[in-house]
């Protein structure tokens, strides 16, 4: 006998049955309610895009980018970041770098013959051959590898043309057909917002979606490959803290709707382009200090993302962490008086917050405004909210200068806080079981069954006959609130027998009055 395979979900996705998904329906029904009370409309949005749209957006050094995207034609393009990383990794050896690039050039070939290449990238790949003849010329002279590789400040072009190499090889982009999970939206609502020139529309675009996202994490506890997110965007020409603020007082209005409350704001300002690059100099001269203290994943971001650092939970680096220099100390006369005009604005609408000047994100594209919702209950995985500001995003993208702002909230995990906190709210679930017996019944119960759900009921009806005892017993597994009896003798005298089954309550009922007597029951 062959064994037959059990499938069960992937690793990280799972399903939402009922009774929950009812919970699910009503968090994101309340979302739509209080967001359009705001003037927000929904946006619908592909779970497909360009892995680029990500890589530009969110940033090719970022975890979600550079880790966690899920890819299609994921082998072809795996390979080909992997030979990247060796590129990069190879830098100081001329030799072994001279040898990652001919397997990188091999592979790029390869997809820009299958078409998977973007065509911009067409003259990083011509400038990358010549590179690479060039360094293939230039080491075939043992003398000079030996002295290059030995001594490298005898042969500074050989790096210099290595470190430029490896410049552009970062530079080469997939084409269209390379599309990724989305592993957030804000990025997708920008490329719309472009693509359907809605700059040219009245006022600011006040957006929202509900959807899945993917990301390969590693799965625990309020953290999933296929998770979901509410989230809702502003874009248009104004950056007033006033859009920040009221984002934030809608976002707290929704949760206080779903019984979401012992939750945290965080908000801080990360500066913009004019303040910050010298804030995370001045951080990373101060990191290099202490880098001897720091684990290995700290010593790694000073030089690739001295921010990130800020992020870290390692217990052992948080007092090293608190003497370092802190944005707010550093931040230009203008985005000063915007943080201070935004906390202003959220004191006008009683809105409760605290300041962390960690608060830094993992997503490249926030300027100034940033800002975190944490909720109890959830162990590590407790931001459920997290959100700020990025002016300049749709502009790198290819489109005109626009503001913007927005939040995604974790539907997983604030359902899970609710759950956790025991809000959980009584949902709908069924009114009325129809217990019919005996054939000549059966007609009576198609009927009514069918008038009571036009009246907005949630009826079961048994598809085949039941002894009466047995029916009552399923009605009451189900949660019934009601059962009606409709037997021989109830369709001889045209009445029905109605039974409240958490007192066992009957009453007789004419059709008429049954259906007023249900239908003010269910307005109560
Ligand atoms: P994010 O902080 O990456 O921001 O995600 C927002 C929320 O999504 C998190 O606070 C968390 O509740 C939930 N979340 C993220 N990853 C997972 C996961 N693996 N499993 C379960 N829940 C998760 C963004 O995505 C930005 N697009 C937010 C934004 C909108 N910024 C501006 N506009």
């Amino acid at each position: 006998m062959s064994e037959r395979k059990q499938f069960r979900a992937i690793k990280g996705t799972r399903d939402i049955l009922p009774p929950d998904s009812a919970l699910w329906n009503w968090f994101e029904q309340t979302a739509r309610e209080v967001f359009e009370s705001y003037n927000f409309g929904e946006i619908r949005l592909p779970i497909l895009e360009e892995v680029d749209l990500f890589a530009r957006s969110v940033g090719s050094d970022t975890d979600i980018v550079s880790k966690e995207m899920f890819t299609l034609e994921l082998r072809a393009f795996q390979e080909i970041y992997d030979l990247r990383g060796q590129l990069t990794d190879s830098v100081e050896s001329p030799v072994r770098f001279t040898g990652s690039l001919f397997q990188f050039l091999r592979a790029i070939d390869s997809a820009r013959a299958s078409d998977r290449l973007s065509r911009e990238s067409g003259s990083a790949v011509n400038q990358l051959h010549s590179a690479y003849k060039e360094l293939n010329e230039r080491i075939a002279d043992d003398r000079v590898l030996a002295e290059a590789t030995e001594r490298p400040e005898t042969h500074p072009e050989i790096h210099d043309r290595i470190r430029q190499a490896e410049a552009i090889a970062m530079e080469v982009r997939f084409s269209r057909e390379a599309a990724a999970l989305r592993p957030e939206a804000t990025a997708s609502v920008c490329r719309a917002y472009i693509e359907h020139n809605m700059q040219a529309l009245p006022g600011n675009q006040k957006l929202y979606y509900i959807g899945p996202m993917f990301r390969r994490e590693r799965p625990q506890k309020g953290r999933y490959r296929q998770f979901y997110q509410i989230g809702a965007e502003v874009l248009g020409q104004s950056d007033a803290p006033a859009i920040d603020a009221e984002v934030l007082e809608m976002l707290l209005v929704f949760f206080n709707h779903v019984g979401l409350t012992r939750t945290t704001l965080y908000v801080n300002s990360i500066g913009d382009k004019n303040c910050r690059p010298q804030y995370v100099e001045l951080l990373r001269e101060e990191l290099r200090k202490v880098k001897d203290k720091l684990k290995e994943d700290s010593q790694r971001r000073i030089e690739t993302n001295p921010l990130r650092v800020l992020d870290s939970k390692i217990p052992e680096e948080q007092p090293i962490i608190e003497t370092l220099p802190r944005i707010s100390d550093h931040l230009c006369d203008d985005c000063r008086a915007h943080f201070a005009k935004l906390k202003e604005e959220l004191n006008l609408r009683r809105i409760d917050y605290k300041e962390n000047w960690r608060l830094v994100r993992g997503l490249d594209y926030y300027t100034r405004t940033t800002f975190e919702v944490t909720a109890e209950g959830l162990g590590s995985q407790n931001a459920v909210c997290g959100g700020g500001r990025y002016d300049g995003l749709v502009e790198l993208l290819g489109g005109p200068p626009t503001k913007g702002i927005g939040f995604a909230i974790g539907t997983d995990r604030s359902i899970l806080s609710i759950e956790e906190g025991g809000n959980v709210p009584k949902l709908g679930g069924l009114a009325v079981y129809i217990a019919w017996m005996g054939q000549a019944s059966y007609p009576t119960a198609v009927n009514i069954a069918k008038k009571l759900r036009a009246a907005g009921l949630s009826v079961e009806l048994p598809p085949e006959e039941m002894k009466f005892k047995k029916s009552l017993g399923l009605a009451d597994k189900l949660g019934a609130r009601y059962a009606l009896i409709i037997g021989e003798d109830e369709v001889a005298l045209g009445t029905f027998t109605l039974k409240r089954l958490a007192d066992s309550d009957q009453k007789k009922f004419a059709e008429g009055e049954l259906l007023e007597y249900l239908e003010s029951e269910r307005r109560r």
